[in-house]
C-alpha cells in the first residue's frame, strides 16, 4: 500500500469515493490491514474497553495510547494514523500540545478529539503547532457521565442543529476530518455535505465518506456486546484477511452499513 495521506481522504470525498477504516492496538493485526490496504487505522481509546475490560474508556491515559501508537505504527508504516486523546489530557489548549506531541512521537499523523464547539481552540491551537486533529462528535463515549448511558445523540431538532454548527465551527478551526458517532442516517448525511473535510462515521448511516468499526466488533469478538451499527465480517468469511477485505469492499460499494446497522 502506498503512504495513505490527509490529502487522499479529501481527494476520495471529492470524487464521492467511500473508504474504510478500523481500529487497530497492535503490530500484527496493523499489518495485517495494511496488507488489507486499510488506509485508515485508529487507536481507539476504545481499547479501555476492548483490551483491558473496563466498562468505560476514562481508565484510559495517554501513555496507554502511546504505547499502542508505537506498535500500530511499526506493523504499518503507510496507513494514515489517528490516535485519540484520552479524558482529560486536552482540558486546556496547553495540555493538549503536550499530550498530543506524545502521540506525535509515538507515530501518529493526527489525534482526535471529543467535544462540540468548546474543543474549537484545542483544535486551533494544535493544527498551528503541526498537529493534524480529527474531531469527534455525536456519541461521544468519555461523555457517558453526561449522557447518562450510551444513547444516540442527535435525535431531536435542537441537538442536531447544535451538532451541524459544531462541525462547521471545528472544520473552520481546522479540524481535518469528523468522526460521528452514533447520529441518525439523516443527520450525518446533512453534515457529510456541510462540511469540506471528510467525514467517518460509526453507526451514523451510509451516507458519510467513510466508516469506521472497533476491529473486536468487525471479527465479532468483543468481550461485551455486538453493537446494532457492527457487524461480525469473520462469521460472513471464516478468513480474518477475507473478512477485513469484505468489510473494505462492502463499505466502498454502499452496501455496508445497511439499514439494519442504522439509526432513524
Ligand atoms: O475509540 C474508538 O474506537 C473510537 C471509534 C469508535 C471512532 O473512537
Ligand atoms: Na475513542
Amino acid at each position: 500500500m502506498k503512504k495513505i495521506t490527509i490529502n487522499d481522504l479529501l481527494t476520495w470525498k471529492q470524487e464521492g469515493r467511500k473508504f474504510a477504516s478500523v481500529t487497530a492496538y497492535d503490530a500484527s493485526f496493523a499489518q495485517l490491514f495494511e496488507q488489507q490496504n486499510m488506509p485508515v487505522m485508529l487507536v481507539g481509546d476504545s481499547l479501555g474497553m476492548v483490551l483491558q475490560g473496563r466498562n468505560d474508556t476514562l481508565p484510559v491515559t495517554i501513555d496507554d495510547i502511546a504505547y499502542h501508537t508505537r506498535s500500530v505504527r511499526a506493523g504499518s508504516p503507510n496507513s494514515l494514523l489517528m490516535a485519540d486523546m484520552p479524558f482529560m489530557t486536552f482540558a486546556t489548549p496547553a495540555q493538549a500540545c503536550e499530550n498530543a506531541a506524545k502521540l506525535m512521537r509515538a507515530g501518529a499523523n493526527m489525534v482526535k478529539i471529543e467535544g462540540g464547539a468548546w474543543v474549537a481552540e484545542t483544535i486551533s491551537t494544535l493544527t498551528q503547532r503541526a498537529v493534524p486533529v480529527c474531531a469527534h462528535l455525536g456519541l461521544t463515549p468519555q461523555s457517558v457521565n453526561i449522557f447518562g448511558g450510551y444513547k444516540v445523540q442527535g435525535r431531536n431538532l435542537d441537538q442536531a442543529e447544535t451538532m451541524v454548527n459544531d462541525a462547521i465551527t471545528l472544520a473552520q478551526a481546522g479540524a481535518q476530518i469528523i468522526v460521528l458517532e452514533c447520529v441518525p442516517a439523516s443527520l450525518a448525511e446533512r453534515i457529510t455535505k456541510a462540511v469540506d473535510v471528510p467525514v467517518i462515521g460509526i453507526g451514523a448511516g451510509n451516507a458519510t465518506d467513510g466508516q469506521i468499526l472497533v476491529m473486536h466488533d468487525m471479527f465479532g469478538i468483543s468481550a461485551n456486546y455486538m453493537p446494532k451499527f457492527s457487524k461480525n465480517f469473520l462469521a460472513e468469511t471464516g478468513d480474518m484477511r477475507a473478512a477485513v477485505t469484505k468489510y473494505i469492499e462492502d463499505v466502498e460499494s454502499g452496501a455496508f452499513p445497511g439499514s439494519q446497522h442504522t439509526f432513524e
